[in-house]
């Protein structure tokens, strides 16, 4: 990974590769910082990495190949930075399993445990420490407008992005008179590659509209660089957000259910 100084702020983004993580790295690109993009697929992400530097000439973006589902690949991340200061951590790598709780995977459950919600609180951790020293910096943390409510047929996958939104909250409010903000990114149902990956192309949330994730990115940018708190990306999903906090519990399970439903589900 090159590692040359350029005096301009660095950003880490993991889950860089595709999807909201792609357009994140864009984003601190075109607005002046250098870019460490992270993701565990090397060929894909070397590809993201060439790709960007054609999109956006003036950036400068650096590939680091992590399993940030290990304790290994979040410590090799945090070293292949090399002491290099980073002004934003965009804490983004996710993944979902789909499926009725009884018959899924658990291995492929607690992976998902493992990147969604260990890997984030060891990388927070190492960078926030990091930023504190220094008295500066902004942590982004990808979470889900599924957090706001149980998730049949992605019963881990919700509860992992319900705590990553309990978790940042929290962490943000312990932060309140330090120098270090943290942003909770709630997005909605966004065309990338992770339906397929989580075997939920035949769901009705995954055929149904989904927002541009250069959208998502942007308006998720604009909410870090303010330190908001939380930002619910798209106008529908504010309003889902909105009507999720005076809607049972229950309702909402059954809303959901609806949407993970898919042909033999
Ligand atoms: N798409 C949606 O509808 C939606 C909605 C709400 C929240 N989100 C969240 O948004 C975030 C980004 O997802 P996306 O929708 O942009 O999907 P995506 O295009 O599939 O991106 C996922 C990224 O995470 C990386 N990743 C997966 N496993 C990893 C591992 N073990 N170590 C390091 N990196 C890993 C992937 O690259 P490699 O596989 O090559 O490593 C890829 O770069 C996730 O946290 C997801 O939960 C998505």
């Amino acid at each position: 990974m090159p590692s040359a100084n350029t005096g301009r702020p660095l950003a880490l983004v993991t889950g860089a590769s595709s999807g909201i993580g792609y357009e994140l790295a864009r984003q601190f690109g075109l607005n002046g910082h250098d870019v460490v993009m992270a993701a565990d697929g090397r060929d894909k992400l070397e590809e993201a990495r060439i790709r960007l530097e054609g999109e956006v000439p003036a950036g400068r973006f650096e590939a680091a190949v992590a399993d940030l589902a290990t304790r290994e690949g979040v410590d090799r991340l945090y070293h292949a930075l090399g002491g290099r200061p980073v002004a934003v951590l965009a804490a983004n790598a996710g993944g979902g399993v789909a499926g009725k709780f009884s018959e899924t995977d658990l291995d492929d459950e607690l992976a998902a445990i493992q990147l969604n919600v260990s890997g984030q609180v060891h990388l927070v951790k190492l960078v926030l420490r990091d930023m504190l020293a220094r008295g500066e910096g902004r942590i982004l943390i990808t979470s889900s407008l599924v957090s706001l409510s149980p998730g049949p047929f992605m019963a881990i996958y919700a509860a992992t992005k319900a705590f990553l939104r309990s978790f940042g909250l929290a962490i943000r409010n312990e932060l309140e008179d330090d120098p270090v903000t943290v942003t909770i990114l709630m997005p909605g149902a966004t065309e990338t590659d992770f339906f397929e990956s989580a075997d939920m192309e035949d769901t009705n949330i995954a055929q149904g509209a989904k927002d541009d994730p250069a959208d998502v990115a942007k308006e998720a940018y604009d909410a870090l660089m303010k330190g908001s708190a939380q930002v619910v990306s798209g106008t529908a999903n504010k309003l889902r957000a909105a009507a999720a906090r005076i809607t049972p519990d229950t309702a909402l399970a059954q809303i959901n259910r609806d949407q993970a439903r898919g042909d033999d589900r």
